[in-house]
Parts: C-alpha cells; structure tokens; sequence
C-alpha cells in the first residue's frame, strides 16, 4: 500500500489540542484535590489554581470556537451513521484480528463516524456542562450572601454532583482516548501527527477511483500547505 505524507493538524489545532489536554488534567487534579480524593496542592492553592485554569479553559474554548466557524473545520463534527457499526466492530473485534482500519483518514475527514459522535457529544454537552456548572459553583461560592441567592441556580449539593459527574465522564474519556491513539498505522502514528502536524496517509491508485473517504481503503485527499504562511492558519 502506497503512503503519501499529509500536513493533516494545522498550528492552531496543535496548540489547542494541547492545552486543552493540559488543562482537562490539571482540572482534574486540581478539582478532585477540592473534591477530597487526595491532598497534593492544599485545599486552598487547588481551590484557586482550579478557578485560574478554568477561565484560562473558557478563553481557550472561545477561541476554539471561533477557529472552528472561520476555518470550517465545524464540519468535521457532522455526525454520520455510514460505516459507524464497522467502526464500533473494528475496536470491539477487528483490531484484535489486525483487520484493515474500516475507514481511511483525509485532510477533508479526519474523523471517524465514532470519533465523530464523541468529540461532538464532548463539545456541545460535556464542555458546557462543566462550565456552566462550575460557574454557577464558582460563583454560588465566592459572590456575597446577597449575590448568591439572586443567582437561583438550585442547591450546591446539585451543581456539584453535575459538574463531578461531569468530571468522571472526562476521566473515562481521556483514558479510552490514550489508549485509542495507539491504534493508528503504527503505535505512535497518531501522536506524531498531532505533535508536528505530519501523518502518513494510505494511498493507492485503485482507491483513487472511489471519492467517499468514509469508506475503506479510498483516495487521500492531500491539502499540504504551499507555504508556511498557509500551515499557520
Ligand atoms: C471551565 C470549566 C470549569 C469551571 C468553571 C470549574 C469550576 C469549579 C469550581 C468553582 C469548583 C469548586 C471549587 C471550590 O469548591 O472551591 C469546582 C470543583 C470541581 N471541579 Fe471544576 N471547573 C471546570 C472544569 C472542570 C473540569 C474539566 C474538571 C475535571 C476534568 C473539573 C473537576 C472538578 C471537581 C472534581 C470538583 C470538585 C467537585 C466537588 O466535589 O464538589 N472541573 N470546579
């Protein structure tokens, strides 16, 4: 099988693939230290190193959004049924056997249809929930008597049960995910490529006859950067 090498993660993403990587697990360090899982910082430092590391989440998840409309790679998340169940079979079955990967990754499809769902289900459920549960938290908490109750958001005891269910979820999340990066061409393919961008992609020339890249083993559409003004962007 033929490989082409692809610039598939562009510098913005990277960077905010990482810090968001960073700041899900200092969050979680930091918020289950509130939670009284364990003592590491000190209930006050964590308590405060949590509320900085949210807003510097909020800002990075507003820029986040807005490179996702003005470049649309929006389009990216439009969850699809087609060849979801191969995919679901793939890493239930597949994987083990050493089957060929159900679908083929392209600049234009860098998901797959399970990729899809979740990453989704992270951005538009998972994500608000944590902030807007540890606003309403942060700000149940720390405003004056007077401010607390303006605020009607419910009993603390309920924000904090949603906000660490939400934080559990992530938990599950992040340790799939690690373990899912290691299932790509090579144990490291999928990491490198979100470290320096780069990822060698299948081609083949009879895959080339067949556009739909959701399908196996199809054409790669390459989009590499003519310049490094472009692989910026
Ligand atoms: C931008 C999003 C977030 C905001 C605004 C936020 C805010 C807060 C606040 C204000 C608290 C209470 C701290 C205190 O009692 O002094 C808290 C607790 C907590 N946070 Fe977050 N947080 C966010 C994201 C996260 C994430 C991503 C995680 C985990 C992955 C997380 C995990 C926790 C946990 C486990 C607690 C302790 C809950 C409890 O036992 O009551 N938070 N958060």
């Amino acid at each position: 099988m033929a490989k082409e090498r692809v610039y598939i993660y562009k510098q913005y993403e990277r960077f905010w693939h990482w810090t968001q990587a960073f700041l899900v697990l200092f969050l979680a360090l930091t918020g289950f230290e509130v939670h009284g899982s364990f003592t590491f910082f000190g209930f006050e430092a964590a308590a405060n190193l949590h509320n900085k590391a949210a807003w510097a989440f909020i800002i990075l998840t507003v820029f986040t959004i807005f490179w996702h409309f003005t470049t649309g790679e929006w389009k990216q998340y439009l969850p699809t049924t087609k060849n979801l169940k191969a995919q679901a079979e793939y890493y239930i079955f597949g994987i083990f056997r050493n089957a060929p990967h159900p679908t083929r990754k392209t600049v234009l499809v860098k998901l797959n249809p399970l990729q899809r769902l979740v990453y989704l289900s992270l951005k538009i459920l998972v994500f608000p929930v944590m902030v807007f549960s540890g606003l309403a938290y942060m700000f149940y908490r720390y405003q004056s008597n007077s401010t607390i109750h303006s605020l009607e958001v419910g009993s603390l005891e309920r924000i904090a049960w949603t906000h660490s269910l939400g934080a559990y979820i992530l938990i599950a999340f992040v340790i799939v995910h690690i373990y899912l990066i290691t299932t790509g061409h090579t144990i490291s393919s999928n990491l490198k490529a979100m470290i320096t961008g780069w990822e060698e992609l299948e081609t083949d020339d009879a895959a080339r006859k067949d556009k739909d890249p959701l399908k196996p083993q199809k054409e790669v559409v390459t989009n590499q950067p003519k310049n490094e003004a472009e692989k910026s962007t």
